[in-house]
């Protein structure tokens, strides 16, 4: 039942792995192939897909299960975020995989607060700094999503901002889990990796990319090629 899948999600203490993306052909092969925990939509991913929110998030569903499922909302105010909120989870009949993605704009804040107290989970996005997250995590927030890529591209260090969070969530003991996304490179990933980042989000790309290793495919050709004799 749902209590444990709400066990099963607290009780993971490596890196949470998450596909970025809305394209069904993807995630089917991601969740074939990794150990996956969920996907992340965003509206600018959905757009890619030329679907309906309604057709896509239940072949979403379909693949993955009981696996987390991060939802953005698109409304402005507090309120209509909440009601967004309830709608997805009423219409898709979501359960305790479903998180409520917010943007940390100041209505956002105040959302984080309201749809937790309505009892869904919440993973606040668009994070850039330390305090944004410190924030969104004292409201409620289940993740913190900071955008390391775009961080990184207005000379910025995103890597710096998600050990800032980290470190800050680990001396306030709190449990709010650092979810990195927006990563355009492998180097990204690892890095924040290395400094105990609990989650990230990935397109099909760059998860396919960083299980790759050219002299691991010429190691298999030349054990094969061996193997023969
Ligand atoms: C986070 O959940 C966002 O969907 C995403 O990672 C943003 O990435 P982008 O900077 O590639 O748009």
């Amino acid at each position: 039942g749902d209590g444990r899948k709400k066990e099963f999600d607290i009780k993971i203490k490596c890196m949470i792995y998450l596909a970025d993306t809305a394209n069904i052909d993807e995630i089917k092969e991601l969740f074939n192939y990794f150990p996956m925990e969920g996907v992340t939509t965003n509206p600018n991913i959905l757009s890619h897909e030329q679907k309906s929110l309604s057709t896509v998030i239940p072949l979403i569903q379909e693949c993955i299960k009981d696996k987390m499922l991060h939802i953005q909302t698109i409304s402005h105010l507090a309120e209509d975020i909440l009601q967004e909120a309830k709608r997805y989870r009423d219409y898709f009949n979501l359960g305790d995989n479903y998180y409520v993605k917010i943007p940390v704009t100041k209505e956002g804040y105040k959302a984080i607060r309201l749809v937790k107290d309505a009892g869904m989970k919440v993973t606040a996005t668009a994070i850039f700094t330390q305090q944004q997250a410190l924030i969104a995590a004292k409201a409620g927030a289940d993740f913190v999503a900071p955008y390391v890529n775009r961080l990184d591209n207005i000379s910025s260090h995103g890597i710096d901002v998600v050990r800032d969070i980290v470190e800050t969530f680990k001396s306030y003991q709190l449990n709010c889990k650092v979810l990195g996304a927006s990563f355009k490179n492998v180097d990204q990933i690892y890095r924040v990796s290395m400094v105990g980042c609990h989650a990230v989000t990935a397109s099909y790309e760059v998860l396919d990319a960083i299980m790759k290793h050219p002299m691991t495919d010429k190691g298999v050709i030349d054990f094969e090629k061996d193997g023969k004799h």
